[in-house]
């Protein structure tokens, strides 16, 4: 990894229909960085200095989606695991893009230890990557994940929420319990921490009788800790006779229904475990 403080390099970049104006420093060739605006394929995440240049590339590129098994398939949405060491690099291209919107300071050149798992939309020109988050082989403080990024063109409609969702669900599968690697960007937390008030409230919810911090956090296969730290903002435990319990208020309560009607609305896209396709990489 390279130590990075810079400003904003790049003004302009334009990647499948979309023309993006980056928030960040990303490492990419001097050379680039002179252009108005560099041309990503969507597909294979070169990039090109002139249109003319990226125009003839797109002539010889036969990639329709992200290198790597499509482990999840829905009506909405597929995920793709790409694998840093066998694709080094798309993941090196995918690292250059995604650090255009991170704000920390190093940029993962060494893409050899992860895995990535890119969420995509699926037209008849192919699979459009939306986001991804990556994720170490075996990360000793038991990250679920490392990176986590919606493209900008694609955030605020709920994108974010589904790749932490199916974080969530790989670590389910692994029999796991899992964190994001600290420390998350603003967005990020808001983010994070918006899936966890929501899953906590509904596994209350959907709980009769007593169940602990600990159960809870199996259940959803997050750490107790995020558990603990969710129960506390949303002020749900309790000391009652002698003991701590666990207890939704009424706040959240009509919260939680104005959230539902928000999701009915809007039309609320999940995660379906039983479409998984996947056994944990050994
Ligand atoms: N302002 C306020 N709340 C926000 C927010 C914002 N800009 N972005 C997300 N949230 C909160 C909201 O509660 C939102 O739910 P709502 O839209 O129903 O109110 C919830 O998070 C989920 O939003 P969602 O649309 O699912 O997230 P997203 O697709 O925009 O992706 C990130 C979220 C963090 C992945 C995205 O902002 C991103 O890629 N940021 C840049 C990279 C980054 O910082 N990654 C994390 C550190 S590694
Ligand atoms: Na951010």
């Amino acid at each position: 990894t390279n130590e990075i403080s810079k400003v904003r390099n790049l003004s302009q970049i334009q990647i499948g229909q979309h023309l993006v104006e980056p928030w960040y420093f990303s490492p990419y060739p001097v050379e680039f960085t002179e252009e108005d605006t560099i041309y990503i394929c969507e597909f294979c995440l070169s990039f090109f200095a002139t249109e003319r240049v990226f125009a003839r590339h797109r002539q010889k590129c036969t990639l329709l989606h992200p290198p790597g098994n499509e482990i999840y398939r829905d009506d909405a949405a597929s995920f793709f695991e790409v694998d840093g060491r066998r694709q080094r690099t798309w993941a090196r291209n995918l690292s250059l893009l995604s650090k255009l919107f991170l704000d920390h300071k190093t940029v993962y050149s060494d893409v050899d230890p992860f895995l990535f798992y890119c969420m995509c939309t699926r037209d008849a020109f192919g699979c459009h990557l939306v986001g991804y988050f990556s994720k170490e082989k075996g990360s000793p403080d038991g990250y679920n994940v490392a990176c986590i990024l919606t493209l900008p063109q694609y955030q605020r409609s709920g994108y974010g929420r589904l790749l932490i969702e199916f974080s969530y669900t790989l670590s389910k599968r692994e029999g796991k319990q899992g964190s994001p690697e600290k420390p998350l960007s603003d967005l990020g937390l808001l983010s994070y921490r918006a899936y966890w008030q929501e899953t906590v409230v509904d596994a209350l919810l959907e709980t009769k009788g007593e169940v602990t911090v600990d159960e809870l956090a199996q259940r959803m296969a997050m750490t107790p800790a995020d558990v603990l730290h969710t129960l506390l903002s949303l002020n749900a435990l309790k000391f009652y006779k002698g003991q701590h319990v666990i207890c939704l208020t009424d706040a959240v309560i009509a919260q939680k229904e104005k959230q539902k009607e928000k999701q009915r609305v809007k039309g609320k896209r999940c995660i379906f475990p039983e479409k998984l396709i996947w056994k944990p990489p050994v």
